[in-house]
């Protein structure tokens, strides 16, 4: 294909055999590579060179595109589904997930609502449902997929608000407030704002926000400031990887006619694995639960789930009301994905984890999260055993803390570039009360102890 034919408005739409098969030819081969290359994380100026003057009135030939796709594009983007990227939080979809996402793509399938998309939110219902199966959440759940946990945190939260402000003030637009601790995601304290609920926050004594945390921030609260109406617990601090004590915080949270939401962006694939499942134990009695299937749950980007206790409570907080929408809401027995968020038109993003876990089947799920929990142990007993390395805390989940004796921050960040540039690893440092230190995240089944033992060996 090269550029466009101006004269047939419809030339951009007919069917290129050529251009399909090199799209075809660059996913096969990518799809092919036992592990995907880690790549750089790219020069902006070298970047904006080469894209110069591509926008032109009569186009480019698609190979050449393509070509400059390959070589220059994609190698200035450090793969996130690399089983040698172990910084924030990492990706790693199954073959399964990322071939149906393209099917997703090119079919341009949405799942709006059940007047025109049944047959997409009939399926990632059905995962949605299995998700709130593992989580222990009643029949009546139900939710829907946006974009990330930030969205998904913000959904959650509005109808925190709208609810809250229902109980304690009829519904009046009057201030409430939130409690979360210090560990909570940013994307909490980011909603919060955009909200106008102001934070409460809890000192946690521990690691890990506990009931007599809780107990002990709310005893201490003036009456005459605006009520506390939620609190957010994290099942799988971004940092650390630590639970909060779920069932405590929802016991205060039920005493005090509070909702309680979870945000398991990150943890939430814990559920899966036997090994840890029980430190989620109290996760069944949120009203509403936040977890990322483009974390540990092996989907592409971008997808998170945000699931609801009360669904038709998130749907009155959120369905938008427009005369041409009137037509969505004719049958209210039914609750139509674009009314449980921030959204209207959205793709059916949930597909490929539904394709994926009906393909793979359960166990297999569960094996690949097991296995990022396993290693975790293992470096955990590998750094224990080095006497120029030293654990930071005990991990949790599948994230490691750890300092390399006698390191300052420099020597961190310096480790990242001397990585990266070797194509050894993306690890990153963060800080752990005040202090600059080393950190893993594991996601991907893929990743190896020798993996690790080659970070080490750059010490
Ligand atoms: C606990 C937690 N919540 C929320 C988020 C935000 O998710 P996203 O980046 O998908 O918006 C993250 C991201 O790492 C997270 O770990």
């Amino acid at each position: 294909m090269s550029g466009t034919n101006a004269t047939n408005p419809n030339s951009m739409h007919e069917f290129d055999a050529e251009l399909t098969n090199q799209v075809f030819e660059y996913m096969r081969e990518r799809l092919s590579m036992p592990d995907v290359p880690l790549d750089f994380p790219g020069d902006t100026k070298v970047l904006a060179e080469v894209l110069s003057g591509l926008i032109k009135p009569e186009g480019n030939p698609s190979a050449d595109v393509l070509k400059l796709y390959d070589e220059v594009i994609s190698r200035a983007v450090v793969s996130g589904d690399s089983p040698r990227f172990m910084a924030f939080i990492p990706t790693a979809p199954t073959k399964a997930a990322l071939l149906f996402d393209m099917i997703v793509s090119c079919a341009s399938l949405q799942g709006i609502s059940w007047l025109e998309a049944a047959g997409s939110i009939s399926a990632e219902n059905q995962v949605l449902r299995w998700m709130a199966d593992l989580s222990g959440l009643p029949e009546s759940a139900g939710g829907t997929f946006v974009s990330g946990g930030s969205a998904a945190n913000l959904a959650a939260l509005t109808v925190a608000r709208d609810s809250g402000r229902q109980r304690v003030h009829n519904g009046k637009r009057l201030p409430v407030r939130i409690a979360l601790s210090q560990q909570a995601h940013s994307s909490i304290g980011n909603s919060l704002g955009i909200l106008d609920i102001e934070p409460l926050i809890v000192q946690t004594s521990g690691y890990a926000m506990t009931k007599a945390d809780l107990e002990r921030a709310l005893a201490a609260v003036d009456p005459s400031e605006p009520p506390v109406v939620g609190v957010v617990a994290t099942a799988g601090t971004t940092n650390a990887g630590i639970i909060d004590d779920l069932a405590g915080i929802s016991e205060v949270a039920r005493e005090h006619g509070m909702w309680f939401h979870v945000d398991a962006a990150y943890g939430g694939a814990g559920l899966l694995a036997p090994s840890v499942r029980s430190q989620f134990a109290g996760i069944e009695n949120a009203d509403s639960i936040t977890m990322d299937p483009h974390k540990w749950w092996f989907s592409p980007f971008d997808v998170a789930a945000i699931l609801y206790r009360n669904p038709k409570l998130a749907a009155s907080v959120h369905t938008q009301d427009a005369s041409y929408l009137d037509v969505l809401h004719e049958d209210d027995s039914l609750i139509n994905p674009t009314d449980l968020a921030y959204h209207l038109t959205r793709r059916a993003r949930g597909l490929p984890l539904w394709f994926s876990v009906v393909v793979n089947g359960t166990d297999a799920y569960r094996d690949a999260v097991e296995a990022s929990i396993s290693l975790t142990n293992e470096v955990a007993e590998y750094i224990k055993a080095d006497e120029n390395l030293e654990l930071v805390i005990e991990p949790s989940l599948s994230v490691v803390l750890w300092r390399r004796i006698g390191w300052n921050a420099k020597d961190y960040r310096d480790l990242q570039d001397r990585l990266i540039e070797s194509q050894t690893a993306f690890v990153t440092p963060t800080s752990w009360q005040g202090e600059t230190v080393g950190r893993f995240a594991f996601v991907h089944p893929g990743t190896t102890m020798d993996m690790v033992k080659e970070v080490f060996a750059n010490i």
